[in-house]
């Protein structure tokens, strides 16, 4: 009788392959092995990068608990574990996959090599070169000592317990190179400050306070990176909120941060984050103090604009919220349950004018430093007990069009015409009947008004203007002056002025 079923085992070579392919980093893998350090209790994780071209390596090695015999053969299979098993509190981890992917997915060969109190040195490896050379798809894990040699053995000979992970040929970030390749070696130089400043930032709030761990890059430390500034007493904290859904809280806490005036240069130059202040505003999400978003709007229908930089909003999730907020294997995703969603959008609107008011402050400010010398764009004039509206031709982007225009006659048509033909009774009839319903410039397209206020500004600088004194004229001119605080951004951002 034929049984019932096939034994459908994928294929150990091509699945490896696909699994390479799940879009870490080299940052994020590091990050995803750094969690199951901090998740077997280390208290140091060096991370070692050594260039030697094509036979270059990374060593992960960590004082925690460490693996046994049986414990490392069961950690190495893919999904050693069921995302639906529940898990320590304190566990970072959730599908069973990060060691085996992260590792996989920046080379070809990781070898683990561990041990506890109790058990002496296991090691285990996976090679896809020699998985592929066999060519059967069996999920061949080679293991016993005679895989290291003695130096690499000795890692952890004088520790009682603790974990290295060894990554060799890691095609993704050297490829098949000589140790002399400058520009080879360059790159790799490059990567290690990447994953330096990705390490400093996910893992801030293990690496500072009480039992704090201490992560070792090429053999510094590395320092955190808050995103808070929780340490200045400049930040303006709202009240912290706490949030059950489904029965899992969520601890949301806004953060506006200064103005840059009024921290210094240094200061205000480490808080902008590996992305710069305008990619990292908005909501930074924590499962278990480990950092998954940093800086998102979350898809609640706004955007990054520069002027809401200063506002950094904290939310802390147990990981018994993994499902709810579906969380991904790579661990750089997260979204917010429909349930929470009406009052994350309040706590970003009140962030978000926070912020944005320290701007409006500081656009003020300047324009009562330079009291009024508005420059219109329509002045209002009477004749013979008429009105008439006309186009000012000395408005600096009206006369930036007719100075580079070939011909001018059509543009000159054109402005007469506009004049002639403005709806002014229509409008007249329209603001009587319904006074509110009147829009405000640039009220649906705020990108517009910023390429307006950009034109307007390098037409004035190629008027032969100073960029202190264009400056100041955009801000006393309409629309703009209705905007200062997108004024006050732009040109901050420009650097074209300095705004304190
Ligand atoms: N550095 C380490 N020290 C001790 N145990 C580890 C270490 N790294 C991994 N492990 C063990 O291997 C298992 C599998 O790790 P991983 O593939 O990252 O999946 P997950 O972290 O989701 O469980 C972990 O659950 C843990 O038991
Ligand atoms: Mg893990």
């Amino acid at each position: 009788m034929s049984a019932e079923y096939d034994i459908a085992n994928p294929g150990a070579g091509e699945l490896f392959e696909s699994l390479r392919a799940f879009g870490y980093d080299l940052p994020t893998a590091l990050a995803d092995i750094v969690d199951n350090s901090i998740s077997a209790k280390a208290r140091n994780i060096w991370i070692d990068m050594f260039w030697a071209g094509r036979e270059s390596r990374i060593t992960i090695r960590d004082d925690g608990e460490g693996m046994g015999e049986d414990e490392l053969r069961q950690a190495m299979r893919p999904g050693s574990l069921s995302p639906l098993e529940s898990r320590a509190a304190s566990d970072l981890g959730r599908f069973g996959l990060g060691m085996k992917t992260a590792s996989i997915s920046q080379c070809r060969c990781l070898t683990v090599m561990s041990k506890t109190v109790g058990s002496p040195l296991a090691v285990r490896r996976w090679d896809l070169d020699y998985i592929a050379s066999v060519g059967n798809g069996e999920w061949r894990l080679l293991k016993g000592d005679g895989l290291l040699r003695d130096e690499e053995r000795s890692l952890l000979a004088e520790q009682k317990q603790g974990t290295v992970l060894f990554w060799d040929r890691l095609d993704q970030l050297v490829g098949d190179v000589s140790s002399d390749d400058e520009v080879a070696q360059k790159h790799f130089r490059e990567r290690a400050d990447a994953v330096k400043q990705h390490l400093a930032m996910v893992f801030h709030r293990f690496l500072r306070g009480r039992g704090a761990i201490t992560l070792h890059l090429n053999g510094r430390p590395i320092e955190p990176w808050d995103p808070f500034l929780e340490d200045s007493d400049k930040v303006d904290p709202m009240a912290a909120e706490s949030h059950v859904v489904d029965g899992q809280s969520a601890e949301i806490k806004a953060f506006i941060l200064p103005h840059h005036s009024r921290i210094s240069a240094e200061v205000h130059a480490a808080a902008a984050g590996p992305k710069g202040w305008n990619a990292h505003q908005g909501f930074y999400i924590y499962r278990n103090k480990r950092l998954l978003v940093a800086g998102d709007w979350l898809g609640l229908g706004m955007q990054k604009e520069e002027h809401f930089k200063l506002a950094r909003i904290r939310i802390d999730l147990p990981n018994s919220a993994d499902l709810l907020w579906q969380i991904d294997v790579k661990k750089s995703r997260a979204r917010p349950p429909a349930a929470l969603r009406k009052d994350l959008q309040r706590i970003a609107r009140t962030a978000r004018s926070r912020a944005s008011s320290i701007y409006r402050h500081r656009g003020k400010v300047i324009q009562r430093q330079l009291g009024s010398s508005d420059v219109f764009l329509w002045s209002h004039l009477t004749k013979r007990g008429k009105n008439f509206y006309k186009i000012n031709r000395d408005h600096p982007l009206v006369r930036k069009v007719l100075e580079t225009a070939g011909d001018k006659a059509p543009v000159r048509a054109l402005l007469n015409l506009v004049e002639q033909t403005i709806p002014a009774p229509l409008i007249v009839i329209n603001n009587a009947e319904t006074p509110d319903a009147l829009g405000q410039p640039f009220e649906d397209s705020p990108a517009e008004l910023l390429k307006a206020m950009e034109e307007v500004f390098s037409a004035l600088i190629e008027d032969g203007r100073e960029k202190a004194e264009a400056a100041r004229a955009l801000v006393m001119m309409e629309p703009f002056n209705q905007f200062p605080e997108l004024v006050a951004s732009f040109l901050e951002k420009a650097g074209r002025m300095k705004t304190d």
